[in-house]
C-alpha cells in the first residue's frame, strides 16, 4: 500500500509541476495572440478567457499557491490594505472555513441596496445572521425544489423553447425570464415588468460582488434600481395586505410570520431580505446557464454526451454534464474575504503565507476545482464526480442560499435545447457570448435544424 501511495503522489506532483511549466509558455502566448493594441490591454483581454484563468491558477498553484501579499488594492471598491490570492483546494476551504478570521465585506454596499439595514450575506456569524437565514429558510423550503420551483422553471424554459423557430438568444429569451419567473411566481415579488427586474437585480449584483474598479456611474444606476426594486416590494407587501388574500409562496409565508410576531419579520426586514433573494437569482442562474452551454458547445464529446442522456431523459446524467460544464467556467472564478486580524493561512506548511490585518484574500474557487491534489484528473471532462468537488456557488457559511434551486433550475432551462436536433451556435459573434461589457451574458444566440 505504500508504495503504490508513495508513486501515485510523485506522479501527480510531477504532473503538477508538468503543468505550471506548460502554463509559463501558454500563458505569454495567448496574451500575444489576444485582441488589444497595447499589452496590458492584450493580457486584460486573455484573461477574460476561462482557459487562460485556468492556466493562470495552474501555474500558481504549482509554484506559488499562497501569493505572497501584494501592498496593491486590485478590489477597489470595498476597503482593504493589499491583496493575496489563494489557489490550492485545501487553502480556499480554509480561507471560507475561518469566518472569524476571514470576514465578508459587502455590509457597506449591502447597507446602500437595502436603503439602511444589512443582508445576511454581508453579515458576520451572528446571532441576527442566524435569526434571518432561519426566517429565511422556513419561507424558502427545501421541498419547494421538487414541489414548485424545479416544474415552474421545466415548464416555462419548455414553452420558451418550443415557441421559437430554430433559433434562441438564450439570456434575454430563456436564461433570464426563468429564473425572473422564480422571483415574481414563486418569491411573491410582483408588480414591475420582468425587463426591469432582470435589468435591477443585474445592476445591483454587479454593484456588490463584480465592481473591481468602484466604478461611480455603476454605483449611481445600482442605487436607483435598488430604490425602484424596493418600492415594488413594499408596494407587493403592502398589496397583499390589504388584499387579505393569502398565497402559499415566500411573501405571503414571510407575511405569516409576521403575524405570528417573528423577530425581523417586520414589513422592512421582510422586504431587505427579499431584496436580497432577487438580486441572487436573476443574474447568477442566467450567467451559469449560458456558461454551462458555452462549456459544452466546446466539447463535441460532451455535449454528444449531454444530448443523449437529455434524449433519454436521464435527467441525473444531463444535470451531472450541466455542472461538469460550469466547473471550466463557474460564474465567479474567485470569492474575496478580507482578513480581519493578523493570520496565517495553511499553517505548519511550506506553502504557509502569514496575512496582514486588512487584506483582502482571493480564495479561487476556479483553481480549488482544478487542483490535482485534491481532484482526480481535474482536466478531464467527467460525469461521475463527487458532489463535494464542485465549489459552484460558494462554501461554508455564506454557502449559496439558493444551492438546492440551482441544482434543479440549470438543467432545467438547458435541457429543451438539447432535446432540439442539431443544436450549435449560430454563426459568426452571433454565437459567442456578448456581456456587452458587464461580464453578465447579454446575448448568445443557438440554432438547431
Ligand atoms: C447558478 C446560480 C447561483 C450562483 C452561481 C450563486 C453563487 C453564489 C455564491 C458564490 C455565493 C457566496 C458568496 C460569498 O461567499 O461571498 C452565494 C451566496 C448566496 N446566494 Fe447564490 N448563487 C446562485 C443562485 C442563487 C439563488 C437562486 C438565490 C436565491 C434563492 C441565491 C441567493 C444567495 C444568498 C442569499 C447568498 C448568501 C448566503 C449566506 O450569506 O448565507 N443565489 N451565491
Amino acid at each position: 500500500m505504500i508504495v503504490p501511495n508513495f508513486v501515485t503522489v510523485f506522479v501527480v506532483r510531477l504532473r503538477m509541476t508538468a503543468g505550471g511549466l506548460a502554463a509559463l509558455y501558454q500563458i505569454p502566448m495567448a496574451v500575444l495572440s489576444a485582441k488589444g493594441s497595447g499589452l496590458m490591454e492584450k493580457f486584460a483581454s486573455a484573461f477574460q478567457e476561462p482557459l487562460t484563468q485556468r492556466r493562470g491558477f495552474r501555474l500558481a498553484r504549482a509554484f506559488l499557491p499562497n501569493s505572497p501579499v501584494i501592498p496593491k488594492r486590485f478590489i477597489k471598491s470595498y476597503p482593504n490594505t493589499g491583496t493575496a490570492l489563494v489557489t490550492r483546494h485545501d487553502d480556499v476551504i480554509e480561507v471560507l472555513d475561518r469566518n472569524a478570521d476571514f470576514e465578508v465585506v459587502y455590509e457597506p454596499k449591502m447597507r446602500a441596496i437595502t436603503g439602511g439595514e444589512n443582508f445576511f450575506l454581508g453579515m458576520q456569524d451572528t446571532a441576527l445572521y442566524a435569526r434571518d437565514v432561519s426566517n429565511m429558510r422556513l419561507a424558502v423550503r427545501r421541498d419547494d425544489v421538487a414541489a414548485i420551483v424545479e416544474p415552474l422553471a421545466r415548464g416555462l424554459a419548455e414553452k420558451l423553447v418550443a415557441g421559437k423557430a430554430g433559433r434562441i438568444d438564450v439570456p434575454p429569451e430563456l436564461s433570464l425570464p426563468v429564473p425572473t419567473a422564480i422571483v415574481t411566481d414563486y418569491f411573491g415579488v410582483t408588480g414591475a415588468p420582468e425587463s426591469d427586474l432582470m435589468e435591477w437585480a443585474t445592476l445591483m449584483f454587479r454593484y456588490l460582488f463584480a465592481d473591481i474598479e468602484g466604478d461611480p456611474a455603476l454605483e449611481r444606476e445600482a442605487l436607483g434600481a435598488a430604490a425602484a426594486c424596493r418600492s415594488v416590494i413594499d408596494a407587493a407587501i403592502a398589496k397583499r395586505k390589504a388584499s387579505g388574500e393569502t398565497k402559499d409562496d415566500v411573501l405571503g409565508r414571510c407575511l405569516v410570520m409576521q403575524a405570528a410576531g417573528l423577530p425581523g419579520m417586520d414589513d422592512l426586514g421582510i422586504r431587505n431580505n427579499l431584496i436580497g433573494l432577487v438580486i441572487g437569482a436573476i443574474p447568477t442562474i442566467s450567467k451559469g446557464a449560458v456558461q454551462a452551454l458555452d462549456q459544452l458547445l466546446e466539447r463535441p464529446e460532451a455535449f454528444a454526451s449531454a444530448e443523449q442522456s437529455a434524449h433519454d431523459g436521464n435527467d441525473t446524467l444531463f444535470a451531472a454534464h450541466v455542472f461538469e460544464a460550469l466547473r471550466f467556467n463557474p460564474i465567479n472564478p474567485i470569492i474575496f474575504r478580507r482578513a480581519a486580524r493578523v493570520t496565517k493561512i495553511a499553517a505548519g506548511s511550506f506553502r504557509a503565507r502569514k496575512i496582514p490585518k486588512d487584506t483582502m484574500v482571493l480564495a479561487s474557487n476556479l483553481s480549488a476545482m482544478f487542483d490535482p491534489l485534491k481532484i482526480e484528473s481535474p482536466e478531464s471532462f467527467r460525469t461521475d464526480r463527487p458532489w463535494g468537488d464542485y465549489i459552484l456557488w460558494g462554501y461554508g457559511l455564506h454557502g449559496c442560499f439558493g444551492a438546492y434551486i440551482n441544482r434543479a433550475v440549470l438543467p432545467a432551462i438547458l435541457k429543451p435545447l438539447f432535446t432540439k436536433p442539431g443544436l450549435r451556435r449560430a454563426a459568426g459573434t452571433a454565437g459567442q457570448i456578448d456581456t456587452g461589457g458587464t461580464q453578465f451574458p447579454k446575448h448568445f444566440v443557438v440554432e438547431w435544424e
